[in-house]
């Protein structure tokens, strides 16, 4: 009997119950088939969540309470919006903008981890570099296309620093090319150390950056960064 019960579960897709329905204690049918239910559900969306971590690929991060003291938000978002990621759902971007070791990382990570708990939403998060290295690579083997749809299946996609290092003119185009087919259908956040006007600085072109601009503002909320580097902060207190 337990094997065809294990291979009904199998064929039923039930991993938890195959794997553990003879140590669920009840004192009736009922109990019993509602406790093998909830586990089975319970189990089900912790595997989501951890898939859905392990595909996000975010940096790192402790668990110090994030302070807020240092950074502007612009009208018509909280605190609590912003880092709930209701954004996400009305398909608006963030930019994170201002200097070194202020918390943008830190803030478009904890964004990343509260959309995959709460909405089980499909998150990449990618340095600006890495993604570029990336498209650039595909483009040349002729699988961008895969690429494209792998990013467009997503909910969020998290652009750190951009501004670090320019880009070439192949790079600049391919980043704008998923820039625009995010556009109006899923939420970016973008960190970096350079105002607009410097982005030409990036992008190389005046034309395509106004393009990326224009489309990335369009819906976004703009967040200033005005503290001290927390890293040198965090180094002055450890010595
Ligand atoms: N608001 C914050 N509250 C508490 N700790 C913070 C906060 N922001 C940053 N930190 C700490 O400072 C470290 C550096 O922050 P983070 O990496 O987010 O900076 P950044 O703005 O991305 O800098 P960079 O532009 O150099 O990449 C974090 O790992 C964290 O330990
Ligand atoms: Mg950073």
């Amino acid at each position: 009997m337990n094997e065809q019960i294990e291979a009904y579960a199998k064929r039923l897709k039930l991993s938890w119950i195959r794997e553990n329905y003879h140590e669920v204690e009840a004192s009736n049918n009922h109990e019993y088939l509602l406790k093998l239910f909830e586990k089975e559900v319970q189990n089900r969306e912790e595997r989501k969540v951890n898939l859905l971590l392990s595909q996000a690929q975010l940096p790192k991060i402790g668990n110090q309470p994030y302070q807020w003291e240092h950074i502007q938000i612009p009208q018509g978002i909280s605190r609590t919006t912003v880092l709930d990621g209701d954004f996400i759902t009305e398909k608006e971007n963030l930019i994170l903008y201002g200097g070194v070791g202020t918390g943008k990382t830190y803030l478009a990570t904890l964004i990343s981890l509260n959309a995959i708990h709460r909405f089980g939403s499909r998150v990449k998060f990618y340095t600006v570099a890495s993604l570029v290295n990336k498209l650039i690579e595909a483009n040349q083997q002729g699988s961008l296309a895969k690429i494209m749809k792998q990013i467009e299946k997503l909910d969020l996609l998290v652009l750190d620093e951009l501004g670090y290092i320019p880009l070439h003119k192949e790079g600049a185009e391919l980043l704008f090319q998923v820039i625009s087919m995010c556009y109006e259908n899923k939420s970016i956040i973008i960190t970096t150390n350079l105002q607009f006007g410097q982005w030409n600085h990036v992008f190389g072109d005046p034309i395509l950056t106004e393009a990326v601009i224009d489309r990335l503002i369009h819906h976004s909320h703009l967040l200033l960064f005005t503290g001290d580097s927390f890293r040198y902060k965090e180094s002055l207190l450890h010595g």
